[in-house]
């Protein structure tokens, strides 16, 4: 059901790389306001805007609505064209369409927003069908609340059932968010990929940064603090190392870039819209100014090599 109105949309248009907000407001996972306050969270936004960056990526669940209220108090004191893209978590006590339209309001009061250019269901979760949620985003569109649609988390077949949905109403469905980067790359083998190729979807890559362990800043002597730490084994921190030392590499052929701008233009290059989280003005401009480069066909190639070693051997164990 591919129809010339309903494949992809515009609102990517000149975007190549955005920014993730799970951590601001964010305490329990990510540490906000331990180990980063909002002042640190104002200068990353900042930064990343002179850096050339206008899409961020939120949602109604991170920091309880926190992470949309801050990106709402920054973008107000900016002067400026933004995508933003938020979510609706479809818990299962949410059983009826009207509940999405609700959250949508609330998510535009927070931000200070009266339409938001991509609403996206947070992942699938029963009972509610997937056509159900499709209908009460293309109420949504309709009525102008929204830009364009997107769903994250979705295998092959309910990323169909979604784009067609949405196709019977006249509305495309704009981008899939999943995980995607050099240690998770189930996209490339699940189907995801190629049938967001084949229909026109944006692929949103989430966690792009393997949550900070692509930096290569953690060892196995210094692993992530907290749940990422109990996640993220030392044996697996090990395991990395190959991939660290070929990244290091190759940022250093290129000026000395450092690994997050080398995991950051591999996906770029995959064709994906990577949304890496920043936390400080530090990592805002390091991973902004990944757009200032980019990554040889054969250094592609060499990474592409490396990864898939590490993620096979992962896989056999
Ligand atoms: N749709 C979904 O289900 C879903 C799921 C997950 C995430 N997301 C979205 O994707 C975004 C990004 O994913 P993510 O936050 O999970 O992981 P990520 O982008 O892979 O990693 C972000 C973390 O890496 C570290 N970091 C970032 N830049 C760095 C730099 N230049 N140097 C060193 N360390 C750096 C920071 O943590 P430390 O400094 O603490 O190491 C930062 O919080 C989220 O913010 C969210 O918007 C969506």
């Amino acid at each position: 059901m591919e129809d010339g109105n309903t494949k992809g949309s515009d609102i990517f248009k000149n975007i190549r790389m955005g920014v993730g907000t799970w951590a601001w407001g964010d305490r329990l996972y990510w540490g906000y306001g331990r180990e980063y306050h909002d002042d640190d969270l104002k200068n990353a936004f900042l930064v990343s805007v002179q850096g050339g960056i206008r899409f961020f990526d939120t949602a109604e669940v991170y920091g309880q609505g926190q992470s949309e209220s801050l990106l709402g108090n920054f973008l107000r004191e900016f002067d400026g064209e933004f995508v933003v893209a938020s979510k609706f978590m479809p818990f299962p006590w949410r059983l009826r369409k009207s509940s999405l339209l609700r959250a949508l309001r609330k998510s535009l009061g927070r931000l200070g927003l009266e339409q938001l250019d991509l609403y996206q269901t947070h992942m699938p979760i029963p009972p509610i069908t997937v056509e159900a949620w499709m209908d009460a985003m293309a109420e949504a569109y309709q009525a102008g609340l929204i830009r364009a649609v997107g769903v994250c988390n979705y295998n092959r077949e309910q990323l169909h059932r979604a784009y067609e949905s949405l196709a019977r109403q006249g509305v495309p469905l704009a981008s899939c968010q999943v995980e995607y980067s050099l240690l998770n790359r189930e996209i490339e083998q699940n189907g995801i990929k190629q049938t967001c190729e084949e229909l026109g979807i944006s692929i949103i890559a989430y966690s792009p940064l393997a949550q900070g362990l692509l930096s290569g800043k953690y060892t196995p002597e210094q692993p992530p603090r907290g749940i990422r730490g109990r996640q993220k084994n030392r044996n697996y921190l090990e395991q990395i190392k190959p991939l660290i030392t070929e990244m290091r590499r190759i940022g250093a052929d290129n000026a000395g870039k450092p690994p997050v701008q080398v995991a950051l233009n591999w996906l770029i290059a995959r064709g994906a819209i990577p949304i890496p989280g920043a936390k400080n003005e530090e990592q805002a401009l390091q991973n902004s100014e990944t757009l200032a480069w980019s990554l040889s066909e054969e250094e592609i190639m060499k990474l592409d090599h490396v990864s898939a070693q590490l993620i096979r051997s992962d896989s056999k164990k």
